[in-house]
């Protein structure tokens, strides 16, 4: 697994919305596979911030985080009725292979990054499938977010894509974070 995973007792943090300065529903919107038929999987779904930001444009979307507080404190909120949380870590998932159709993944990649999540990953999408992860980058200038040597930046995540067996499709550095979108 990566760094050091997110301290629950900062999940206020989360709900604050500036973060769309970092990443917003449009971008997601705009690499993932959308319509009423798309099964999409958010790896480290956290509180659900971008769950409900996604939600309403596909067909179902299952939060997988591997904090059962995290899905606790989404609970509260509501979750919407085409959205599943399930407690499991990236690296064991519990879906048959080819289950989804893409998958989004927001400032979790320096948490949950492994050669044995990203197999699972390719493992549970369907050919053709995109892949998307905005993330916290080492090439960023740390004014927020993890400290930055806890980070990964572009080229190096996308290495870790492609060992995966994913086609990179966009791996672009930002002020802050990266983009990047593969495709199975
Ligand atoms: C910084 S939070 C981001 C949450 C959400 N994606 C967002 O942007 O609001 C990272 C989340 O990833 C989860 N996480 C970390 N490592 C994980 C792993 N290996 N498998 C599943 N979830 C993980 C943490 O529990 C936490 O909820």
């Amino acid at each position: 697994m990566g760094f050091h995973t997110f301290d629950p007792a900062k999940i206020d943090r989360l709900e604050d919305p500036s973060r769309f300065r970092f990443c917003s529903r449009e971008e997601l919107l705009g690499a993932l596979p959308t319509g009423p038929a798309t099964r999409i999987l958010e790896v480290g779904s956290g509180s659900g911030f971008y769950t409900d930001e996604v939600a309403p444009f596909v067909g179902q979307v299952c939060g997988v985080d591997l904090q059962p507080a995290m899905h606790g404190r989404y609970a509260e909120r509501g979750v919407p009725a085409n959205v599943a949380l399930v407690t499991a870590g990236a690296d064991v998932l519990p879906f048959p292979d080819g289950t989804f159709d893409g998958s989004f993944s927001t400032m979790t990649f320096h948490e949950s990054a492994s050669e044995s999540s990203l197999d699972e990953l390719a493992r549970v999408i369907d050919g053709g499938g995109r892949v998307v992860f905005v993330d916290w980058s080492r090439a960023g200038r740390g004014e927020s977010g993890p400290p930055v040597e806890e980070r990964y930046d572009a080229e190096s995540a996308a290495a870790m894509l492609s060992d995966a067996g994913f086609d990179i499709v966009t791996a672009r550095e930002r002020s802050e974070t990266f983009k990047l979108v593969g495709e199975r």
